[in-house]
């Protein structure tokens, strides 16, 4: 039977990008449309990286929400810090404490945009900082890739699991670790199989396409994000994962904004920017997959679940349509392009 319309309870987003200023402004009420909560990164210029910083941020988000006539309490960021050589320790009790962060991000140094504060050197010096959080609840969530130019693009991620997530894990296995947007057949089996507290988010692009469509016609960049799209078997992968009974792989859409201008040249920004469309996109690669019937627990259940939050209870309704999206967006004196702009997704968000 063809469903037409799904109801599910309303989901969050546990990675995002909202940047700050005009950009923030442009994009704050598609997320807050869509999403009850969002897991903000904190990869700013400079980068969030102490408690004093993710309030102040927190409170740019929010002025921002009240400019764009969001209502009070309607969508709620939750903060992240940003992991450098000197992170110290009081710090992660400080955010544990006051609530100011839910996780701390760690950038590998050069690993992506903005991402030269990063740690150079996680389990030699960030582990005091690791065993803090490790002992308080604080969450890692990991840019998974290893950042040696000697490494083929397309292997950073199967890489990292070896060189870094192992011993990682080995040295602070109580630690709840999420692998921030898997990419790989590779980081499947092992979030799935591995001992402990550990998760992955999924976006939508990686669900949807392979990286045959960076290249479809010639070169595409709006469809160039880190880690970058992989082989059609890591898709395969990926949405077997996301539509499976286990509780360890969940939304996290990774919205990119970065402006037209940056994106389509000659050193375009790594980014897809799918806030605007979140829902339609995983609502498109479940129905592919014969399993609409999955996507509430991916998008509103086991990531409260992991974080300890409780769920939330608001209902949202996905319709069967035709629903083109936009070319463009404003933003800012910019314009953005959404992913997959200009062609037509067969759900739309009510
Ligand atoms: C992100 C960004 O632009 O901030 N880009 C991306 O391609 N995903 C950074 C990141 O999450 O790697
Ligand atoms: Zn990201």
């Amino acid at each position: 039977m063809t469903v037409n319309t799904l109801s599910i309870i309303k989901a969050d987003d546990w990675h995002l990008h909202l940047r700050d200023g005009e950009a923030l402004e442009a994009v704050i009420g598609h997320t807050a449309k869509q999403f009850a909560r969002a897991v903000v990164m904190p990869n700013l210029k400079p980068p969030v990286t102490t408690v004093a910083l993710a309030q102040a941020y927190q409170s740019r988000i929010e002025q921002a929400m009240i400019k764009a006539g969001i209502p009070a309490g309607s969508f709620t960021p939750l903060m992240t810090l940003y992991l450098t050589d000197n992170t110290s320790p009081d710090e992660i009790v400080r955010a544990k404490e006051t609530g100011a962060a839910v996780a701390v991000k760690l950038y590998p140094a050069g690993a992506t945009t903005n991402s030269d504060a990063g740690a150079t050197d996680l389990l030699g010096r960030c582990s005091t900082v690791l065993e803090t959080m490790q002992r308080v609840g604080l969450p890692l969530l990991v840019h998974g890739e290893v950042t040696d130019p000697s490494v083929d693009v397309f292997d950073r991620e199967a890489l990292f699991i070896d060189r870094v997530m192992i011993p990682l894990r080995k040295a602070f296995p109580a630690l709840r670790v999420v692998f921030e947007h898997l990419t790989t057949k590779d980081g499947v089996d092992y979030v799935r199989d591995a001992e402990g507290p550990v998760a992955a988010t999924l976006t939508p692009q990686h669900m949807l396409y392979n990286r045959n469509v960076i290249f479809q016609g010639g070169v595409r960049p709006h469809y160039y994000c880190l880690p970058i799209l992989k082989r059609e078997v890591h898709r395969q992968a990926l949405l077997d994962a996301a539509t499976s009974d286990s509780p360890r792989f969940f939304l996290g859409t990774d919205s990119a904004p970065h402006s037209k201008g940056l994106k389509e040249n000659a050193c375009g920004c790594a980014g897809c920017y799918t806030a605007l469309h979140a829902m339609e996109l995983y609502a498109t690669a479940f129905d592919q997959a014969g399993k609409l019937d999955r996507l509430e627990a991916f998008a509103s259940l086991r990531g409260p679940d992991f974080y300890g939050l409780p769920r939330n209870t608001e209902t949202i309704t996905l319709q069967r349509g035709s629903f083109v999206i936009p070319n463009e967006l404003a933003f800012g004196k910019e314009t953005i392009v959404p992913l997959a702009a200009g062609e037509t997704l067969g759900w739309k968000f009510c």
